[in-house]
Order: C-alpha cells, then structure tokens, then sequence
C-alpha cells in the first residue's frame, strides 16, 4: 500500500499476580462456570503500571530483534491508562528504554494497537526506518472487581513490536479499515478518576456489527475474501463475540488466535500479547495474510491485514523460542523499578 515493512522484533509482559474467577467469586455473586461459558476468561493479571510493562515488552522486542534503542526513530504507545492526564506515558517509557526519538500516546481504548498499526505504517512511509509500537494497560486501575459486569473482564498486560521499513515486497499493510461513532461512548465509559460504566449487552451487539462491517470493508479495500486470511487475530474482550462476528463473516476458529482465557480483556494490550503467543506457536510464517481486528469503547475500530515477512529475527525464532522463553524464565528478567506514577 505504502512501503514494505516487517516485524523484526515482538514482545509481551504479563505481571505476576493472577486474579482467577474463583477469586473473584469470593467478592461478588458469580462463578468459575459463568465467566468462562459467557466470555471464555479463566483468569487475568493484576498489578504493575503502564509505564512499567511497556518497558518490559519494549525491551524484549528490541532484544529479539538485535537492535539497539538508539535505532528507533519513533515510539507509538496506545493505551487507556496512562499515569497522569498530562504527560503521556510514551516519553517515560521512550526515556526507560534507552529511546531518544519521538513519542505518542495513542487513546483509542481497545482499538488503540490497530490505530497505531496504521499510524506507524504511515511513519515508515514518511521516510522512517523502524517505529515501535507497544499497546500497555493497567486496567485494574480503572476496574471495579467488585462490580459483576466489568468485573470479570478486565486485565493488565502489554505488548510490543517494531515494525522495520523493507522495501523488498515481501511483507506490507495490504488494506485498513478505521471508523468511530462517538453517539455510543455512553454504552462504555470511564469518567477521570471512576471506573467502568458498560452497558454490556449493547456493546456485545455493537461488537458483533462493527467488526462485520469493518473486516468487510477492509478485504474489500485488499481485494481479497474470507478464505484468503491466513491467522486473524482479533480483540479478545469475550469468546462468544468472535464467534458470533466469525458466523457473520464467514471466518472459522481454527485459524483465530486467542489468549483471552489467561488475560481476559487487557484492551490496547491484547492484539500484539496474542502475537507474541502466536508466534511461539509456530503460526506466522512468510507471506502470510494475517488480519488485525479491533473494537472498543468510543465506540472506536479498526481491521489492519498485512502481508507478513519472512524475517528471521521473528520466524527464523520461533521455533527455537519456547526453548529460549523456557531459559529466560530461569533467568531473572530486570523489572525497572517504576511506581504507579511511571516515576
Ligand atoms: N456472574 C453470574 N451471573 C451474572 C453475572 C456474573 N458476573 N453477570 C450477570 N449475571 C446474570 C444476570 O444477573 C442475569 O441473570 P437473570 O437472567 O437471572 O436476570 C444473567 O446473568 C444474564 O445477564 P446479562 O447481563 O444479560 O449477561 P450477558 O450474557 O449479557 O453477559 C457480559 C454479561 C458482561 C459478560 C456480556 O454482556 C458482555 O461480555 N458484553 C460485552 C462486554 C465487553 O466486551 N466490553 C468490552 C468491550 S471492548
């Protein structure tokens, strides 16, 4: 569409403390069997600051992709959370990683990751060499786990990858799909200081529509149909809304990456958290058609397909990478002491 890029390095953190359901029904009227029959969550992470696991999953794309911070010439950081109303998040991370280039908030809740996909495919247009995009939240900052409806979904978590200018053909953005209807922000909604409001089965409509048209509108802008997607990896916010969109659309589960049954809905977070899992899997592979969806309060969203390169420093990995996770797991990773404030 634009110039070629490919992934050249993936990163995600997830914090350690585990909030199951059956924590969850010891304060309020629920149980292990609801929540995971109606949205497909077991558990999900707590703790930890935006700032604080965006460094995480940031350092680890960078060091999988060999690179040096200095050779990043943008950061994109999308999140619903950042530490203050004023700064963002982005140049608090950028200085903890060692980056020395421009840096973003992008708010765009959910679809914040598919947004910044877009925006960094755009940087690299321009003239960049390598952006790095990383989607963060601490959503227990603005969750209630008392409350039954957003109770039970919300996690923190963070994901990163640097997307690298390669002008070869090989792996490119082949079409996007971006759009918003603010007429529903009221259906989902976080006030400064409060938590989660969610009028939960009219998102879980409005969920199931606006992907269908999105995804639509976005193979249509590719040239391509349903059966020609290769892995899609979509939101996870609940289960039963991909498989309701997928009937809709005509996609099928087998080649769905999901994660939301360890992290429940980690919103900006939870498209490249499936990434990085995906790849350990051995599902990425060169020329693949892989297709981005996300949705989200706003209401914002998003469809992003992109043909995937066959770098080495992410495929020519993976199947050496569970053994690697497995070493560094041994190892103690470094976690920058930051508090909530990102200092
Ligand atoms: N545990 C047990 N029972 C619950 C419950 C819980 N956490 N929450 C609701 N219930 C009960 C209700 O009281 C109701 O009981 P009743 O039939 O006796 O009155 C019944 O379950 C159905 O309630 P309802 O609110 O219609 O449930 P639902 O099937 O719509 O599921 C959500 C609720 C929140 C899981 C669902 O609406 C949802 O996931 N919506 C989308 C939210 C979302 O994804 N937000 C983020 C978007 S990025």
């Amino acid at each position: 569409m634009t110039g070629g890029f490919c992934f050249s390095g993936v990163g995600s953190h997830l914090p350690d403390q585990v909030v199951s359901n059956d924590d969850l029904a010891k304060s309020m009227e629920t149980s292990d069997q609801w929540i995971r029959e109606r949205t497909g969550i077991g558990e999900r992470r707590v703790g930890s600051t935006t700032t604080e696991m965006a460094v995480v999953a940031g350092a680890k794309a960078l060091e999988r992709a060999g690179l040096d911070p200095s050779s990043i010439d943008h950061l994109l950081l999308a999140t619903t959370t950042p530490e203050y109303i004023a700064p963002g998040s982005s140049p608090v991370v950028a200085h903890k990683l060692g980056l020395d280039c421009g840096a973003l908030d992008i708010q765009a809740v959910c679809s914040g990751w598919v947004y910044g996909l877009v925006m960094a495919n755009g940087l690299l247009a321009q003239g960049l060499s390598r952006v790095m995009l990383i989607g963060s939240e601490m959503m227990d900052y603005i969750t209630d786990y008392s409350q039954r409806d957003t109770g039970i979904l919300f996690g923190n978590g963070a994901g990163a990858v640097i997307l690298e200018r390669n002008d070869s053909g090989e792996g490119e953005l082949l079409a996007f799909d971006l759009g918003s209807a603010g007429q529903y922000r009221s259906i989902l909604y976080a006030e400064h200081g409060g938590v989660w409001q969610m009028e939960g089965r009219e998102v879980f409509r409005q969920a199931i529509s606006v992907m269908q048209r999105s995804v639509g509108r976005a193979l249509d802008n590719a040239g391509l149909a349903v059966q020609d997607i290769d892995l899609i990896i979509p939101h996870q916010a609940n289960i039963r809304i991909v498989e309701a969109a997928w009937k809709r659309i005509g996609f099928s589960m087998d080649n769905t990456a999901m994660r939301l049954h360890e992290t429940g809905n980690t919103s900006a977070a939870s498209i490249p958290l499936v990434l990085d899992k995906a790849l350990d899997e051995g599902r990425l592979f060169a020329g693949a058609k892989v297709l981005f969806v996300g949705f989200g309060a706003g209401m914002t969203w998003g469809t992003v397909i992109v043909r995937w390169a066959g770098d080495p420093r992410t495929l020519g990995h993976q199947q050496n990478r569970s053994k690697h996770q497995q070493n560094r797991s041994n190892m103690k990773v470094e976690t920058p002491k930051l508090g909530r404030d990102g200092e």
